[in-house]
């Protein structure tokens, strides 16, 4: 897989502009979501290139992550004229580089992309990496392939518009970054004022600083994932460690959506009905009500579990960290005035993720389906301390429900 060049920009228009200048390609594409398109894309429009681009819009959200918004993108690509020497701009949140990411791979077997994430999320993960892809068939990331994007541009000035319920999702992936990397990485990001950043009455001066701040523990953010990956960019051995805090967090993930309606997560036989699927970009009297809609989206929220949408991926993350941590500490040493401290933070900042004993085999069933299993045995990745990942580990049923009881008694319920 090549290595794919991320830059923190400073001035993303000039650093674009250069960029598109160095590269020949015969037309440009830009693919945004519906909120993208209105709070991201103005931020380019000055650049020449981009105002002769043509543009792609498919609706937001992840469920919009699947084959019929696939087949639109690659409709409009076909019918306005792409070519092998095509570049496409993926500008968006995870949802919008996996898929367009996917649509690249696949057109014409391949055509250029570059990323441009405007989520947290996406910065220091979703839009870094190579994993493209899309859900199918009920499955999340059922379809999909590694290919890397020719250059990630990365601003944290396009998480200004971005509520604070997603820049927590993406800062739980930062956090998870920090702990199976090292203190150093770690501290700061514990000590970042991030109640300042959301409470809106902060000074011009304060936001800047913030703003620089923020882009430096996304910067070193980055460099966590992309030494990884850079290591192990299939995803057969140390990459792995990347998946801590996903087995459990994962389950919440699955649980929350089977409350709301049959998952998008994990099991066939509990696949969307057709009646259940978001429909094409344009058809504005089939789409989906809100009650329908997935997505956690303008505001922070008090509690997730009485919420009617499914929890946000990294807050269900933040969650099975904590879970994670407790096996960690029991199976491998970790530290318990760590895990505390971790604790504290996740409970400081993170809505708890309500369940009970009720919802205990359901939760282990979903792991059981994780995707990193090997011969039918849970498959987690822990750690020993800060920066000492342990994969491959397995773990008892009655320690993993242990943990479950952990997480509902650390947070009172
Ligand atoms: N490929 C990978 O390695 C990888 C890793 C993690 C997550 N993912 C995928 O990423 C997706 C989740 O990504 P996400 O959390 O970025 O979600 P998302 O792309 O759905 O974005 C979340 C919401 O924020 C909106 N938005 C995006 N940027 C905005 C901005 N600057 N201002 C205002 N609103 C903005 C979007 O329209 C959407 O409503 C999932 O599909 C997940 O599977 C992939």
């Amino acid at each position: 897989m090549a290595r794919q060049q991320v830059v923190i920009v400073k001035d993303l228009k000039t650093e674009l502009s250069d960029f598109l200048a160095s590269l020949t390609f015969n037309k440009l594409f830009i693919l945004t979501d519906e909120n993208t398109k209105r709070a991201c894309l103005p931020l380019l429009q000055d650049i020449p290139a981009i105002k002769e681009a043509t543009l792609i819009t498919v609706e937001a959200g992840d469920t919009h992550k699947d084959i019929e918004h696939l087949a639109h993108i690659w409709m409009r690509l076909s019918t306005e004229g792409a070519s092998r020497d095509s570049l496409l701009i993926n500008l968006g949140g995870g949802m919008i580089t996996d898929m367009g990411g996917f649509a690249g791979a696949t057109f014409k077997r391949g055509i250029r992309t570059i990323n441009i994430p405007t989520t947290l999320m996406a910065s220091v993960d979703a839009a870094v990496g190579g994993k493209t892809g899309i859900n199918f068939n009920g499955l999340k990331n059922e379809i999909g392939s590694f290919y890397p994007p020719l250059c990630v541009f990365i601003d944290c000035g396009f998480l200004q518009t971005l509520d604070a319920d997603n820049i927590l999702s993406g800062y739980a992936e930062m956090i998870k970054h920090a702990l199976i990397s090292s203190e150093k990485v770690l501290a700061p990001l514990l000590q970042f004022d991030l109640n300042t950043l959301f409470s809106n009455v902060h000074t011009a001066e304060q936001l800047s600083t913030l703003n620089s701040q923020l882009s430096t523990l996304v910067s070193e953010s980055v460099a966590v994932k992309e030494n990884i990956v850079e290591q192990d960019p299939k995803e057969k051995g140390i990459r792995k460690a990347l998946n801590f805090g996903h087995t459990i967090g994962h389950a919440f993930e699955s649980l929350s959506f089977t409350r709301q309606r049959p998952i998008l997560h994990g099991h066939a036989s509990e696949s969307l009905s057709s009646a259940q699927r978001p429909i094409l970009h344009g058809h504005a009297s089939e789409s989906l009500s809100s009650t329908q809609r997935p997505i956690l989206h303008g505001h922070a929220s008090e509690s997730l579990s009485s919420a009617q949408h499914p929890i946000l991926h990294g807050h269900a993350v933040a969650a099975g960290m904590i879970c994670e941590l407790y096996l960690s500490h029991k199976t491998c040493g970790f530290p318990s005035e760590k895990l505390s401290r971790i604790l504290y933070y996740i409970k400081e900042y993170y809505p708890p993720f309500a369940y009970d004993c009720k919802d205990y085999e359901r939760l282990y069933e979903y792991m059981t389906h994780d995707k990193k299993n090997e011969g039918g045995i849970i498959n987690f990745t822990l750690l020993a301390n800060i920066g000492d990942v342990r994969i491959n580990q397995e773990v008892s049923k009655e320690k993993i429900l242990e943990s479950l009881d952990f997480y509902r008694e650390s947070f009172g319920f």
